[in-house]
């Protein structure tokens, strides 16, 4: 019987041994520890073990027992740990990973709409560069040599002859430079101006330029398209006005109007109680930038027409604070 036992030991350290997943030691289990397994049935034996000899063999057979039980036991948790942490890995129940896809900005939103629109009028678009000639920024659109906007605390001077474009007029200078009337264009990029920067203005923003150039081009020709374009992109039953005003590229200039529609024109905060907002200037185009770029004004006349992007998505959401659009919140451009 002791010889038994000692077989019995070896049996199940050598089989204990090799056990390395779960199922190899529930086969483990089975063979050594379940109701008709190897320990049971020694166990069982006790029974005709001689009387003698029973306490000696009884302690044998009891060392034996928990010896296999607590090996088992260790061994279980053992590989209980491991294979929870390679479980955790395949849990097919976890919910998957979410993918984020990116959208546009605001601006280009609102960009987009804008070049939309008048390309439904026939507009193409054009674009020019940011560094710009100090000629084409200022002199050929006939600003004179003491014009505040060329003083240095508007403009970025590069050296004497480049800036960084004050405003996206340039693009007109360049177009008709190298085309032929009839030229209906809009003129969308980045300009710079060197301001404090604060809830209003900004280091750099965008403007969207307009011109058309061809023969007998009148004012009225300007407004009808400037308010189709309000209707469409602002709203369709807004009220708007034309107010007089003075650019040096424009002759003669004004500024456009459309009731504050936040307060329908009865006055607020927006509107700082005028009841209207400023969405653009425009004018027709001044007989000596005509001249500039090579045209007879006698020949042909046309319309220019210009307005911030950053102000337009202002305008149309309510935004207060122009550092918000170049903050890149996700919080804030996830609304739009
Ligand atoms: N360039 C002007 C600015 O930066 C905007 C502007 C006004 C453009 C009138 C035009 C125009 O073409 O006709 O404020």
């Amino acid at each position: 019987m002791i010889e038994k036992i000692e077989r019995l030991r070896t049996e199940y350290s050598n089989a204990s041994g090799s056990v390395t997943d779960l199922k190899q030691l529930e086969e483990l289990r089975l063979k050594f520890l379940s109701r008709n397994g190897a320990l049971q049935q020694l166990l069982e034996e006790m029974k005709s073990v001689p009387k003698e000899d029973k306490p000696l063999v009884g302690k044998e057979l009891n060392i034996l027992k928990k010896y296999i039980q607590d090996n088992f036991t260790s061994l279980k948790e053992s590989l209980e740990s491991q294979f929870a942490s390679t479980a955790s890995y395949l849990d097919l129940s976890l919910p998957g990973r979410q993918i984020e896809f990116g959208s546009k900005h605001l601006l280009t939103q609102t960009l987009d709409e804008i070049k939309k629109i008048f390309k439904g009028f026939g507009f193409s678009v054009a674009d020019g560069p940011e560094l710009e000639s100090d000629f084409n920024n200022f002199t050929a659109l006939n600003f004179p040599d003491d014009h505040p906007a060329r003083d240095m605390q508007d403009t970025f001077f590069v050296n004497k002859n480049f800036v960084m474009r004050t405003h996206t007029s340039p693009v007109q200078v360049r177009l008709m430079q190298k085309q032929v009337p009839p030229i209906r264009s809009i003129m969308p990029g980045k300009v710079y101006r060197s301001e404090a920067i604060s809830a209003r203005s900004y280091c750099l923003f965008h403007q969207v330029e307009g011109l058309y150039v061809d023969k007998n081009v009148t004012f009225a020709e300007l407004k009808g398209t400037l308010v189709s374009f309000a209707r469409q992109f602002y709203a369709t039953d807004l009220k708007y006005r034309f107010r007089p005003s003075f650019f040096p590229f424009t002759e003669p200039s004004a500024e456009m109007d459309i009731t504050c529609y936040i307060c329908q024109g009865n006055g607020c905060r927006v509107c700082k109680g005028s009841g209207w907002l400023e969405i653009l200037g425009c004018g027709m185009v001044d007989p000596n930038v005509l001249r500039n770029v090579g045209y007879d004004p006698e020949q042909v006349s046309g319309y220019a027409f210009g307005m911030g992007i950053e102000r337009t998505a202002m305008l149309k959401y309510g935004i207060n604070d122009i550092r918000i659009l170049f903050d890149n919140d996700i919080r804030f451009l996830r609304q739009f």
